[in-house]
């Protein structure tokens, strides 16, 4: 019954045919696209491409003739329609903790007289980290860490930032961004939102929420690879205010004048700072391609189809094995489900073993990314089976399957 309700959702699914863009394994279920998207044959062949014949043969003279200095603008065109906002408002560049830090920052120097940056104890740690860091230059700046349910009671005037990822990394829970950033809008702070594991997911539409500062992944559901660069999103109305604290040569307006005094390249692109990675570049822009035509309303309806069908089936049939972790049917969530399971990291390797890939977050998560434009209904049916069995024969308790792994 699961099945043929699986098969009929997948011959009605608008976005089936994307599937064919990607280069999957034979076999393999892939639900792990919230940690790294799949690859895409065309990407492979751009990257190759300029590798050949960009750098091969046209050495220096591609900055201009390729445009490579114009990847970072490039790609924020085509990041913008994904986060509702305007490409001049998408710097294209670094990881996505030094973005954090430099926006965490620029936000701080706009209320200098207030000492909290407020966070909230779901935040990824990179994200925990880096506000620490910054704190810790500041004589005058202190980290507090609340409750994810409890921001909007801990915001005060004495809140010079508010930082939060808008989609809980570990259970899936999603914050409410637009009132959230107007209770903070109400007591005079600035914030900054982590959409590592929202945008090409969930609906985000920064304008919208009336957004300060974001930064983001894009090596997740973009697809854009491995340590694909970073974006940070800056509100056009604080462009003229806003002073990135690594002020590098790509972040003056103009770099090839090589002048002696900084001047802030205009919009976001003010906070680029170095060379661009030109290779990891092409392979984003290349990866962002399959956006263009696609319907977001579609994409991100379909990431919570996959989501409900993965839930209900882990809650009606691994109960006895498994807890299923954060918000309930219907309530706000990301494109990710996790269970509850005491050898969560032996089951992991186990299912890996297997073809379900996805992955796990210590001490006791398995975690499983529902990536729209690649994963099917049959993929989750198909999860739940093999899941299901290796719960029940107990497949996952071998000692290869308990051995630590640098990388979970
Ligand atoms: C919410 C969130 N923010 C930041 C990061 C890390 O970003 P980066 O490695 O680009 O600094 C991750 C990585 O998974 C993440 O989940």
């Amino acid at each position: 019954m699961a099945w043929e309700n699986a098969r009929h959702a997948d011959a009605e699914d608008p976005l089936a045919d994307r599937r064919r863009a990607f280069a999957l394994p034979e076999g393999v279920v892939y639900l792990d696209g919230n940690s790294l998207g799949a690859l895409q044959p065309a990407v492979a062949d751009a990257v190759r491409r300029t590798i050949d014949q960009e750098w091969g043969q046209g050495l220096i003279r591609s900055w201009n003739d390729a445009d490579w200095v114009g990847l970072p603008a490039r790609i924020a065109g085509r990041l913008a329609p994904l986060l509702g906002a305007h490409a001049d408002e998408i710097a294209v560049a670094d990881s996505t903790s030094t973005n954090l830090f430099k926006a965490l920052a620029a936000a701080r120097r706009l209320r200098p007289h207030r000492g909290v940056l407020l966070t909230d104890d779901a935040n990824f740690p990179t994200d925990r980290y880096v506000a620490e860091g910054l704190a810790d230059l500041l004589d005058d700046l202190e980290v507090r860490v609340v409750p994810a349910t409890q921001v909007i009671e801990h915001l005060d005037t004495h809140v010079a930032v508010l930082t939060l990822t808008h989609v809980d990394y570990r259970t899936g829970a999603r914050h409410d961004a637009a009132g959230i950033t107007r209770a903070a809008h109400d007591v005079g702070a600035l914030v900054v939102w982590d959409l590592s594991h929202s945008a090409g997911a969930v609906p985000v539409d920064l304008g919208a929420w009336d957004a300060d500062l974001a930064v983001g992944c894009t090596y997740k559901y973009l697809n854009g690879g491995p340590g694909s660069p970073a974006y940070l999103y800056a509100a056009r109305r604080l462009h003229d205010r806003l002073r990135s604290p690594i002020a590098g040569w790509f972040s003056h307006e103009r770099p090839f004048a090589f002048a002696d005094e900084h001047r802030p390249a205009p919009g976001a692109a003010r906070f680029l700072n170095g060379t661009p990675p030109v290779l990891s570049m092409i392979a984003l822009d290349a990866a962002l391609g399959i956006f263009a035509d696609v319907d977001l309303a579609e994409l991100t309806d379909k990431a919570q189809a996959l989501v409900a069908r993965f839930h209900a089936g882990a809650t009606t049939r691994l109960a006895r094995w498994v807890q299923v972790v954060g918000p309930g049917p219907g309530a706000p969530r990301g494109a990710q489900v996790s269970l509850r399971h005491p050898q969560a990291g032996a089951v992991m390797s186990a299912l890996i073993d297997r073809g379900v890939i996805g992955d796990h977050r210590p001490p006791d998560l398995l975690r499983f990314g529902f990536s729209p434009l690649y994963v099917s209904h049959a993929d989750v049916e198909q999860a739940l089976d093999v899941l299901e069995d290796v719960l029940t024969t107990g497949a996952w308790d071998r000692p290869e399957h308990r051995a630590p792994r640098a990388v979970v």
